[in-house]
Order: structure tokens, then C-alpha cells, then sequence
């Protein structure tokens, strides 16, 4: 949908800020442009909606050359978000988001009706509605910026490190928002971040810039952690990329084990039939199926198992969204080294040690030669577990 061919930005005090750039951007999808800071990525997406003009070469947008097209319909087919949000201070939230809709000459009722929809779907309460910017969140204006950029409804998203001045834990929550609303929406997204964590959560392809403007490698991330082209992309991917590359792995074929697993109400007979020696420790669950901790079989008394006194179970993970990532994490965090496997409804499935997690891993990497991207199945979450993804 977007072609960048062969463009150059010189600026007139003779800054080359990008450098014969290429990229071709898939329609429908989040592309990230990263880098560090200075290295024209900013430059780059006010190119594609003619804030900034080449100096050379052409963007193409559905074939057609950008700069032939009337400025004000180009940027009304192109969302534009950026840090702070840069909201209208003096309007309220809810004219902020219907600005570009009554621009197009729709009525205030359409268009604030627009902006209701649009709240809800950003995830912000309507009563915010009537409020100014100053009176919400960080977090709460970036989803308002959000939203005024979908207002049109316009195929495309350019967002300029739209998450960066918010603190870690909303910016998870923003970036988990930002995929669902793609998903539902299917806009083609080109989204500039410094942050590369941000870049292999978020992007179906990322470009790694590099100072000077010029492209150092463009790719999916799964294959930027498994193949960099250079030292320059390595070094930037940081020290664990081997150890965030296994996001894109699923642990669905992991070999669980379901003997070492009791019951809180478990029979002497039971827990005897259970300690195998395949486990030092058995996994006790309520009668709910959910897990409530280890402990060793000898130390367990039946019908008075206390689980106050058990050894903690740590973060379970689920085998079928999770990925090879999260399983290992939860085995590292284990006090006793096994992992606890659990279905969508909390229930134990098995457990799993972290020796055959390692099995599992070097299966992995064996099936996918080294220089080819690990393809991430469409349900994996590409982060950690599903209640906190660490890729990102
Ligand atoms: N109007 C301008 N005139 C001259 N040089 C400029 C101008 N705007 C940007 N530059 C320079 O062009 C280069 C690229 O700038 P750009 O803003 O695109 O970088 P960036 O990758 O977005 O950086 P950051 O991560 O810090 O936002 C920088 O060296 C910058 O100083
Ligand atoms: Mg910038």
C-alpha cells in the first residue's frame, strides 16, 4: 500500500536526515521504524503524509505518487499520533476526538456520536467525555490521541513514538490496546518507536534504522532476533535477543507430566501411587483443580494438608496461547525448577521440568535453520504469558 523508493531528505542546512531509503510497507498491518535517536524516523512518516517534502525519490501510496495527490486529502486518509498527544487543550475530550469528522462537514450530534463510539473502543470511559485534556491521565490522552486519529476512519495510522512519555505499565496496556484495535480494524499502521522492545512486540515488520538515515535491516522480528544482518542491528537488539526470540516459539508440544499432581484431599494410598521418583515434589491442587503449591511426598500428611505450608507454585502458564518464553520464565521462577501448566479455565494440565523445557528449545531452534524466521503462529501472543507479555 505504501512504497518508499529510493528517498532522500536533505535539509536545507545540508542534514541528510534519511538516506535512499526503501521500504515497502504492507497493507493492514503494524510497521515499526526504529533506531536510535536522530537516525530520521520522525522524518521518514512526515515524508509519507507530505509534512516534510523528499528531496529525493517517490512514496507511493496505493500506486500513486503521494506528491501529486491535494495535501488535504492525503493527510485525511492518514491518522497522525504523537507523543503527548497534542490534544486541543481547550476542547473537551469529546470534541477533541470529533475534530477531523466536523472538518469533513459532518453535523455535532454524527460526530460526537462518532467520538462516543470511538471512546469505547479506545477503552475510555464515556464519562470522561466532558472533561479537558488537562484533567486526564498520560496514559488517558494518549488513548484520546488515539482515537482522534481513527475519528475518519482514514486506512492509515502514522504514529510517532506515540507511547513513550507514559510509564511502563500503561505503555503495556496502550501497546496491548494498539494490537486489538488493529486486529479488529485491519489499518495499516506506521509506527516509529526508539524502543526496540516496543518495535518486536508491536511490528509485523520492523526497519531498523541507523544514523544517517539509512536502513539497516527490515524484517519480522523473529527473524531480526535470529538472523542481524550486522553488528550494528545485534548490538541494538540488546544482550537476551536468544532468550526473547523464544516469544515466537509455542509451548503447545511441551511433554507435561500429570503424575506428581494430588489433590488437597488426596488419600495415603493416592499421594503413595503419586510420589513416582520421577518428581522430587508433587504439585497439590484444591479441589478445584487449581494449583496450590508444592511440596515434598513425605512431608505430606493425609487429610490434614495444610497449604500455608506448601511451597509456592509460581506463575503457571498455558500451554496452548504461551509461549516456549513464558514456560521457561515460570520453570526459572519455580522454587523447585518445574513449571505448572494450566488450561484457559485455571485448572492443572501437568507440570513440566526445566531440563525438558531446554529439550524443547533446542527442538525448536533444530527445526528452523538458523538464518530463517521462527513463524509465529497466529494465536501465540508474541510476549511472555498472557497476563504479562515481557517481549515488549
Ligand atoms: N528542520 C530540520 N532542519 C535541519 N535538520 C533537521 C530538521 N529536522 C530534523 N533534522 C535532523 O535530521 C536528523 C533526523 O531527524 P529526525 O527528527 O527524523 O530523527 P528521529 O529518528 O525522529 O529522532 P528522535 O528519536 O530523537 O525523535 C537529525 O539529525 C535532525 O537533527
Ligand atoms: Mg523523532
Amino acid at each position: 500500500m505504501i512504497r518508499i523508493d529510493s528517498v532522500t531528505k536533505r535539509y536545507p542546512d545540508g542534514t541528510v536526515a534519511v538516506d535512499r531509503l526503501s521500504l515497502d510497507i504492507p497493507d493492514r498491518s503494524i510497521t515499526v521504524l526504529v533506531g536510535p535517536s536522530g537516525c530520521g524516523k520522525t522524518t521518514t512518516l512526515r515524508m509519507i503524509n507530505r509534512m516534510v517534502e523528499p528531496t529525493e525519490g517517490t512514496i507511493l501510496l496505493d500506486g500513486k505518487d503521494v506528491t501529486q495527490q491535494p495535501v488535504n486529502t492525503l493527510r485525511r486518509s492518514m491518522g497522525y499520533v504523537i507523543q503527548n498527544a497534542g490534544l486541543f487543550q481547550h476542547r473537551t475530550i469529546l470534541d477533541n476526538i470529533a475534530t477531523v469528522p466536523r472538518l469533513l462537514g459532518w453535523g455535532k450530534d454524527r460526530a460526537r456520536g462518532r467520538a462516543r463510539e470511538l471512546m469505547e473502543r479506545v477503552g475510555l470511559d464515556a464519562a470522561l467525555a466532558k472533561r479537558y485534556p488537562y484533567q486526564l491521565s498520560g496514559g488517558q490522552q494518549q488513548r484520546v490521541g488515539v482515537a482522534r486519529a481513527l475519528a475518519a476512519d482514514p486506512p492509515v495510522l502514522l504514529m510517532d513514538e506515540p507511547f513513550s512519555a507514559v510509564d511502563p505499565v500503561v505503555r503495556k496496556g496502550l501497546q496491548d490496546e494498539l494490537l486489538r484495535i488493529q486486529a479488529e480494524l485491519g489499518k495499516t499502521i506506521v509506527f516509529v518507536t526508539h524502543d526496540i522492545d516496543e518495535a518486536v512486540k508491536l511490528g509485523t515488520m520492523v526497519a531498523v534504522l541507523r544514523t544517517g538515515g539509512r536502513l539497516a535491516q527490515y524484517a519480522p522480528p523473529a527473524e531480526l532476533l535470529s538472523a542481524p544482518a550486522d553488528a550494528f542491528v545485534e548490538d541494538f537488539l540488546g544482550a537476551d535477543r536468544g532468550i526473547r526470540r523464544l516469544s515466537f516459539f509455542p509451548a503447545t508440544d511441551l511433554a507435561l507430566l500429570t503424575t506428581p499432581i494430588v489433590a488437597v484431599d488426596a488419600t495415603a494410598e493416592q499421594i503413595a501411587a503419586r510420589a513416582t521418583g520421577e518428581t522430587p515434589y508433587l504439585l497439590v491442587t484444591g479441589l478445584d483443580g487449581r494449583p496450590l503449591g508444592w511440596s515434598a511426598p513425605h512431608e505430606l500428611t493425609a487429610g490434614s494438608i495444610d497449604p500455608g505450608r506448601l511451597l509456592s507454585h509460581g506463575r503457571p502458564f498455558v500451554p496452548g496461547t504461551d509461549s516456549l518464553r513464558a514456560a521457561l520464565d515460570c520453570a526459572v521462577l519455580s522454587p523447585t525448577g518445574w513449571a505448572v501448566a494450566v488450561g484457559a479455565d485455571g485448572r492443572v494440565t501437568g507440570v513440566v521440568s526445566q531440563q525438558t523445557i531446554a529439550e524443547a528449545i533446542r527442538g525448536a531452534h533444530a527445526a528452523v535453520p538458523a538464518d530463517a524466521p521462527a513463524a509465529a503462529p497466529p494465536s501465540l501472543s508474541k510476549g511472555g504469558p498472557s497476563d504479562a507479555k515481557v517481549a515488549g
